[in-house]
């Protein structure tokens, strides 16, 4: 919020009690932009004339596509004007959520592997003003002189080594590629 002096920050989950626990949060801090709503985060209605960035971490790949296209679908005038932005940290369905993002036309700005408690996830920023196509297995992510993002890549390759689908073989293929 102190980064963003100038944007509406918009805390949104479907739990009251956790609404409630930011609203004094918010009560405590200097910076008076924030804003604190019990909704369904699809449903948020962002102003036209200005730029955002939507933040959506800790749900379910499929969740998380569903959220992402209503919210595009419900600001396609907004997107004709201005930025719209997305920090996306799925949980699962990953290869299903960045095929989905290219499908929604937004476009990379960036990727990166964290690892938090002995898991690890992708966190993605993608936009509507990028034209950069999303790959599926996060391209520009990786780097293999990281041992944390060997040890995630033999994770992925061990488990579609173990997927006779035809799409874990393609997927197989594009993590053995990475270099
Ligand atoms: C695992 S928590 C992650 C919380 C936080 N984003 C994080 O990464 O630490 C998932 C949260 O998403 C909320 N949630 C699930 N579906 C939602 C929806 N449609 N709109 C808003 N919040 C939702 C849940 O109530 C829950 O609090």
């Amino acid at each position: 919020m102190a980064e963003h002096p100038s944007s509406q920050v918009h805390f949104v989950d479907v739990v009251q009690h956790l609404i409630d626990e930011i609203e004094i949060r918010l009560a405590s801090v200097p910076q008076k932009n924030g804003l604190a709503q019990c909704s369904d985060v699809a449903m948020i209605n962002l102003h036209e004339g200005k730029d955002h960035l939507v933040i959506i971490a800790g749900v379910g790949g499929d969740l998380l596509l569903e959220m992402v296209r209503s919210i595009v679908s419900r600001h396609s005038s907004l997107m004709k004007t201005n930025r719209l932005d997305f920090i996306l940290c799925p949980v699962r369905q990953l290869h299903k959520v960045r095929q989905g993002l290219n499908d929604l036309k937004l476009g990379l700005i960036s990727e990166k592997i964290v690892q938090d408690n002995k898991l690890f996830y992708e966190i993605i920023q993608v936009s509507n003003q990028s034209p950069v196509s999303i790959s599926l297995v996060g391209e520009t992510m990786w780097d293999l002189s990281n041992s944390e993002h060997i040890a995630y890549r033999n994770i992925m390759i061990e488990h579609y080594q173990k997927q006779p689908s035809h799409q874990a073989k393609l997927l197989l293929g594009l993590y053995e590629k990475i270099k």
